[in-house]
């Protein structure tokens, strides 16, 4: 391997290894930052990483740069009793910060979306923020349409309620 090659040149995209889960966590933090997403920031910890990896780890792959992790995507497939179709569900993409825009997003997303189709995947779903620019831009250049809005609404049940009740009379 030379020296001086590119990082991006030196990754291979592998499954995940129960050794890589503190990286892929910290990669985490790095990424979903509340300043960046807060529905990511909010819905990221460890356990997303080993419930993933427990009920589908064949879809839980990292781009691996020479033994230190450079991303990583977590999905898992969803069947219905009712339907035929099978859908593939990519939970969780994300690349170091100092090496996005370097296509390891891209191998990893044409490796999941592989084993997918080898699982009998009949369609693929992502859900980000409306917001996500960067990400909404990637997943398009990767094919996917049909956007429908969807809503994400929080309540914060350590704050007191300001509202002033109606005098009982
Ligand atoms: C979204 C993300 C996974 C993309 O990975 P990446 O390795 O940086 O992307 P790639 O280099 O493979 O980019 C492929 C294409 O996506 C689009 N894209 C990627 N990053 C972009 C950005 N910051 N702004 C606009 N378009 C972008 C471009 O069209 C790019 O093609 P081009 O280079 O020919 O213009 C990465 O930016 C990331 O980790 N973001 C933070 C976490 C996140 O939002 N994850 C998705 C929701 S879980």
């Amino acid at each position: 391997m030379e020296e001086n090659e590119p990082e991006e040149d030196r990754i291979r995209i592998r499954e995940m290894t129960i050794d890589d889960f503190p990286e892929v966590f910290h990669i985490g933090e790095e990424v979903f930052t509340a300043e960046y997403s807060q529905s990511l920031y909010r819905t990221w910890d460890e356990y997303e990483i080993t419930t993933l990896f427990n009920s589908d780890n064949e879809l839980c792959l990292v781009a691996d740069a020479g033994g230190k992790i450079a991303g990583f995507a977590l999905a898992t497939t969803v069947e219905k009793h009712n339907s035929p179709w099978k859908y593939g569900y990519l939970v969780w993409l994300g690349v170091r910060r100092d090496i996005q825009k370097g296509r390891v997003g891209s191998r990893l997303f044409t490796e999941i979306k592989r084993r997918m189709k080898e699982h009998g995947v009949r369609m693929m779903i992502i859900d980000t923020a409306a917001d996500n620019q960067p990400a909404i831009q990637f997943f398009q250049k990767q094919g996917f349409d049909d956007v429908r809005e969807h809503l994400y609404m929080s309540l914060n049940l350590s704050r007191k309620s300001t509202k002033k009740r109606g005098k009982k009379s």
